[in-house]
């Protein structure tokens, strides 16, 4: 469905799958898949009849190991500084990506790859995920976002540990830890994303993406300035068609028609 260089999009049904796809470099993360994500993630968010959307790497081993080393050996302090390097993977992929996209990560989710999985929603991940921030091993730490977002998801101690020690953390450690939702056996990873993503689509749209904004209030504000987002966005759904339709859906024991509106 695209001229994508180093991703490949796929839309089933109501589910856009998108996939990393640079598996000779462990699907690393350089300016043309950041530029290619961008316009896949926007073309999905654009596209009315796209409900949910799974992101994943290809090949057996890699969701991806990080931001490209090789292109960022050859930048210079003030590039990085004056290009605001990575800004956009939170500026355009993470806040300007309203609908639900969940991350099933199939292998190595290092650095800038476990910072790109934790932009998702939420995280599925394969008995063979390995997640971790082994910036420091390079002489720098990491800039997508891993010290944040890792330190809200697993608490000090543990992204304290992972990100001095550069150590992985496999897929079970990783669900104990609350980093991921849900670990499935290798094979079946993509089958069950998919199933979660079509469950998700089936939802009414609207109150999708109300709930998505509910809970990222919890993870970026004060409970006082939440709990205000949460009362407000349950009670602008109430005027939505989906809410009477639901509501009387419910009551006539019969499933709901969305118009997600
Ligand atoms: N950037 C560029 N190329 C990468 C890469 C990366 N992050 N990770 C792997 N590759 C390339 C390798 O260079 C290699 O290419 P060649 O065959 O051309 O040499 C190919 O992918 C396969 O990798 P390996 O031979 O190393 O595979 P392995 O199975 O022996 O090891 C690995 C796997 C442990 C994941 C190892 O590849 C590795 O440690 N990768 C780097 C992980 C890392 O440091 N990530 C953090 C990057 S910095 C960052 O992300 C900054 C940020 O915060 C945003």
């Amino acid at each position: 469905t695209s001229n994508y260089e180093t991703i490949t999009v796929e839309q089933r049904d109501a589910v856009t799958l998108i996939t990393l796809n640079r598996p000779q470099a462990l699907n690393a993360l350089n300016s043309k898949v950041l530029e290619e994500l961008i316009e896949a993630l926007a073309a999905y968010q654009a596209d009315a009849s796209q409900l949910c959307a799974v992101l994943t790497g290809s090949g057996d081993k890699a969701f991806a190991a990080g931001a490209d080393i090789k292109e960022m050996s050859e930048k210079a302090a003030a590039d990085f500084y004056l290009d605001d390097f990575f800004s956009p993977w939170t500026s355009e992929i993470v806040k300007k990506t309203r609908k639900p996209w969940i991350a099933a990560v199939n292998g190595f989710a290092l650095g800038g790859g476990c910072e790109l999985a934790m932009m998702a929603d939420f995280i599925i991940a394969s008995e063979n995920a390995k997640f971790g921030q082994p910036e420091i091993k390079l002489g720098v730490a990491p800039g997508m976002g891993g010290s944040q977002r890792l330190t809200r998801a697993i608490g000090k101690s543990k992204a304290m540990e992972m990100c001095l020690t550069g150590r992985m953390m496999g897929a079970e450690e990783a669900e104990r830890s609350n980093l991921v939702a849900r670990v499935v056996p290798h094979d079946s990873l993509l089958d069950e994303a998919m199933k979660t993503a079509a469950q998700i689509a089936a939802m009414p749209p609207m109150a999708a993406i109300a709930n998505k904004e509910m809970v990222n209030a919890a993870f970026e504000t004060s409970l006082d300035q939440g709990l205000i987002v949460e009362r407000r966005i349950f009670q602008i759904l109430t005027a939505s068609e989906d809410k009477q339709e639901g509501m009387a859906a419910f009551i006539e024991k019969r499933e709901g028609k969305w118009k997600g509106r």
